[in-house]
């Protein structure tokens, strides 16, 4: 009979109490760290991002770390074949945003998606080879780290390498993200990715071996080692089997923009957002300033007012984002305008705070001056105090499905992301016309929203997701949670969310985001409510009063925050 030893029931019990208090701190907040984060969508890239940071390599340098990791544990959005965009904050205040969102062909057009009577062709946007838009990925993490990067290239994008050639073990939900598209892998490529195939279930350890040896071609040789040489015959030749209309031109051609980011107030915080062609930043800046003069802390959390507030502010600005926005490159962008305090006191005065105003009834605003689900998101902040928020997406979970086959990436479906016809809904439910009409070599609308945001001149928290429509919604209501009620970065990270676009005119909600006494409420002033699934992925890091960081990690997916 084994003897009762008293000092190893006081070890269990202090190991237990331990596990409790690190269970509920946890239920307050993310992961805290004294001088470095990162938090992604996958726990191993996350992994990556924070050893490039322990290397002594910055912010820049972890967040290309991250997306090329991502490209191999997360590839429903992570992405060499698709496109993004990142904001930087360096520690000395410095600001920039960079635009490696995919372009048009040059063989596009703009009714390429519908048939001879002017109707939409069903998933030609959205399934196959002519659903891609030209990669911007590789260009746009060759750009950062030419002007950002400290450690060498090779040294970045090695562990990316690793993965692949060595393989990994899969999470439970990205296991079950490859089984529930096996068909849309056989039926939509022309050669049978294989490596993708099976019965995949948690705890499988999978190897992407081309792809691998694709990011060792970008390893050894940067912006041709995808744009040119192998990789550029590989995706060509994908094109040309399964016709698509990517040609080498398009290839040599594209290349990543520097774009000077948003930067507007919200009460004294300065938000710094990405410009067109992402409309993530007018519009969150719209909403953000529209609520500004509303008591939300007052009225509390998901409580009727806010909704209601917050839902007829989101009326107008998906209405503005429908007519406005687009490549700046193409069409003017009234981006000053749009975010003009005057125009958006005008914009809600039709505003009643007892009655929804019908989406019908809400036009897009109009300036004498106007002329003419799967991304994902990732936050880090370096030991020196620089910020980067990266969100970046072949568009619908796995792109088009199309595996370039010899170079095993997934290709991005981002020109369903262009308002294919004049009022047709995209797969986010999301319509637009001229000025995100199809134009060779043009950048379709997005709405990621990576965002910095600072208070009193100092870092204050980096925030992003991906969600498609739900994008800026998303960001806005988890700035208001911090901001407004209060709440820690964890906790306003896994809040539950709603969402609402101007048309459909629903609200569309989390399962118990609004108690059933506020549905009512809601209902009876005109709302119509629906629930839905998970709205989102919100990955994000605040900085403490004490200077140390909050890394918020959405409990929706995979998401993990790492720091030290
Ligand atoms: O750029 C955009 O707005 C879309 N392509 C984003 C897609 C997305 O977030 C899908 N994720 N759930």
């Amino acid at each position: 009979m084994k003897t009762f030893n008293p000092f190893l029931l006081f070890i269990f019990f202090l190991v237990l109490t331990s596990c409790q208090q690190q269970e509920s701190e946890n239920n307050q907040k993310g992961v805290i760290s004294d001088s470095a984060m990162v938090v992604s969508a996958h726990p191993l890239a996350s992994q990556v991002g924070i050893e490039i940071l322990k290397k002594g390599g910055n912010a820049i340098d972890a967040a290309i770390a991250v997306q090329f990791a991502l490209a191999v544990t997360h590839p429903s959005a992570g992405n060499i074949g698709g496109g993004g965009f990142m904001v930087i904050r360096l520690a000395d205040g410095q600001l920039n945003s960079l635009d490696f969102r995919e372009a048009a062909p040059k063989a596009s057009h703009r009714d390429m998606y519908l048939d001879e009577t002017g109707e939409v062709i069903e998933n030609l946007s959205t399934l196959g080879h002519l659903a891609s838009g030209v990669p911007g990925t590789v260009d746009g993490m060759v750009n950062a780290h030419n002007k950002y990067g400290q450690l060498a290239w090779e040294e970045i994008v090695q562990p990316a390498v690793e993965l692949a050639l060595n393989g990994f073990t899969l999470t439970k939900k990205e296991a079950s993200g490859l089984v529930s598209n096996q068909e849309n892998f056989q039926t939509l490529n022309t050669q049978a990715p294989e490596f993708l195939l099976g019965n995949w279930k948690e705890g499988d350890t999978i190897k992407y071996i081309d792809l691998g040896h694709a990011l060792e071609r970008i390893r050894d040789h940067k912006r041709a080692g995808f744009y040119e040489g192998k990789t550029a015959d590989d995706i060509v030749a994908e094109m040309q089997r399964g016709n698509g209309i990517i040609s080498y031109e398009d290839l040599q051609e594209y290349q990543s923009e520097w774009r000077k980011p948003l930067e507007d107030y919200y009460k004294g915080y300065k938000i710094i957002s990405m410009p067109p062609p992402s409309s993530g930043g007018v519009a969150l800046i719209q909403l953000l300033k529209i609520v500004e003069g509303f008591p939300i802390h007052k009225w509390g959390w998901n409580q009727k007012e806010t909704i209601h507030v917050m839902v007829e502010a989101e009326r107008r600005v998906y209405a503005d984002r429908a007519s406005y926005l687009g490549d700046p490159d193409f069409i003017k962008v009234p981006v000053k305008e749009l975010t003009d305090e005057g125009y958006l006191t005008e914009r809600m005065s039709n505003f009643n705070l007892t009655q929804a105003t019908p989406s019908d009834s809400v036009s897009a605003g109009i300036f004498n001056l106007y002329e003419s689900m799967e991304t994902t998101h990732f936050s880090v902040v370096d030991k020196f105090g620089n910020a980067v928020a990266v969100t970046t997406t072949l568009n619908g979970g796995y792109g088009s499905k199309v595996v370039v086959s010899g170079s095993g990436f997934i290709l991005n479906n981002e020109m369903d992301d262009f308002s294919i016809k004049p009022g047709y809904p995209n797969m986010f439910g999301l319509i637009g016309g001229e000025a995100n009409a199809i134009q060779p070599q043009k950048r379709m609308l997005s709405s990621m929203t990576p965002t910095i945001i600072e208070k009193d001149r100092k870092l204050y928290m980096v925030v992003g997701t991906p969600g498609g429509a739900t994008i800026i919604t998303s960001v806005y209501q988890v700035i208001l949670n911090v901001i407004e009620h209060k709440m820690t970065m964890h906790e306003a990270v896994n809040a539950k969310r709603f969402h609402s676009q101007w048309k459909p005119d629903i609200i569309s909600i989390e399962n118990s985001a609004i108690d059933s006494v506020t549905l009512e409420k809601l209902t009876e002033m005109g709302h119509t409510i629906s629930t839905r699934g998970s709205i989102g992925r919100v990955d994000a890091i605040l900085v403490l009063e004490n200077n140390k960081l909050e890394g918020g990690a959405d409990l929706r997916g995979d998401d993990t925050a790492i720091g030290y």
